[in-house]
């Protein structure tokens, strides 16, 4: 990868210049008027499907309703819902919920501090573990959302493949990271992103980093970051076990990572596989399951980036017991589904289940 040369002078110039830009200039958004991990933790969710704009009256109303974490933990869930309704994105609201119980249960009621625990929160990912950390919690973590990535790309003029993935945007953001301000710092870069360094028309002439940005003084502004590409699309199979026990399905928890991570599903193989005859070696690697495969019950499509997939959903039987961790694998009733996280593709091949007209009835 080639990762920009920072040296240290350049370093604390931009961390100087941003933060002082930000002091002055950051907007006065209610969430910034404490540092309670709380509303910290709420107002990062919902910024990460909306704008700061459609987030704000909505966060108004969750607060006004749940003012504190202790309120959020004995709410109802279809309370919480309602609260919710129109921002889209229930799952996020669900998970919520759940992590808040979580947290008044396991965590003394307030979002724990060390980067692991927050990330073994279900539905808390890197960007909110990170965002939480830093803006309530001082702790030194780079955040990356799209912002900060337009922002980043711009100011080395980085263009190539690398630069296509988060990982590398977190590496060079821990080099930058103010460690003495992180908090203002992550916000500083998303700010700057949202207000000044925007994807069309960015306001350079006021930038505070101006001085320093490589794609102005290249005139590449216009052209970073780069449009991604689109891939043509290539066909992939996925085969599915469906494994059912006592009216329960089974299903198995992706690991953390970008796409769909902590996401649960039925036990499939990976994108990169050609389907059943790797379903059960990598049942096997990837989950502890030992699976013997049965009758196809069904075939669905489904479609991610430039993959086209056909799942294979089989009837399988497991020939030992699962892993002990109900973090990772669970048989699930049908009617617990809907507060899981569960990717598409699963919802997909249950579906399958459902028309074949097995015992399970999945919506
Ligand atoms: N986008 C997401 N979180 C943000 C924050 N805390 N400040 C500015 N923009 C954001």
């Amino acid at each position: 990868m080639a990762v920009p040369r920072i040296s240290a002078e350049l370093a604390v110039a931009l961390r100087r210049q941003l933060l002082d830009w930000y002091r002055r200039n950051r907007r006065d958004l209610p969430w910034r008027e404490s540092a309670d991990p709380y509303r910290v933790w709420l107002s990062e969710v919902m910024l990460q499907q909306t704008t700061v704009k459609t987030a704000t009256p909505y966060y108004e109303a969750f607060l006004a309703k749940y003012p504190t974490l202790e309120a959020l933990a004995a709410a109802d869930e279809d309370e919480v819902l309602a609260t919710w309704s129109g921002l889209g994105y229930y799952h996020r609201a669900r998970n919520l919920l759940r992590a808040a119980k979580l947290v008044r249960e396991s965590h003394g009621g307030t979002f724990p501090k060390k980067l692991e625990e927050a990330l073994s929160i279900h539905g808390v990912g890197l960007y909110t573990a990170s965002a939480v950390l830093s803006i309530a919690h001082g702790v030194p973590l780079p955040v990356v959302d799209g912002n900060v990535r337009r922002v980043l790309s711009r100011l080395f003029a980085l263009r190539g493949d690398p630069w296509r993935t988060d990982a590398a945007f977190y590496a060079l953001g821990e080099e930058l990271l103010d460690r003495d301000h992180p908090g203002d710092w992550n916000q500083a870069l998303m700010e700057l992103g949202a207000v000044v360094c925007s994807p069309r028309k960015p306001a350079c002439p006021v930038c505070p980093l101006r001085r320093d940005c490589r794609a102005l003084a290249q005139d590449l502004v216009d052209r970073i970051p780069e449009p991604r590409e689109r891939r043509a699309p290539v066909d992939v199979a996925v085969a599915a076990a469906l494994v059912q026990e006592k009216g329960r399905v089974l299903l198995v928890r992706r690991a953390e990572g970008k796409l769909l991570g902590r996401f649960w599903e039925v036990p499939q193989t990976s994108l990169e596989s050609r389907g059943l005859p790797d379903l059960v070696r990598e049942a096997e690697e990837r989950h502890g399951l030992k699976l013997a495969p049965g009758a196809l019950l069904a075939t669905a499509r489904h479609a991610i980036t430039f993959r086209r997939i056909r799942v294979e959903a089989y009837a399988a039987k497991l020939l030992a017991r699962p892993p002990r961790d109900t973090e990772r694998v669970r048989f699930v009733a049908p009617d617990d589904l809907s507060s899981l996280p569960l990717s598409a593709l699963s919802r997909k091949a249950l579906r399958g289940l459902h028309e074949a007209q097995r015992p399970l009835s999945f919506s």
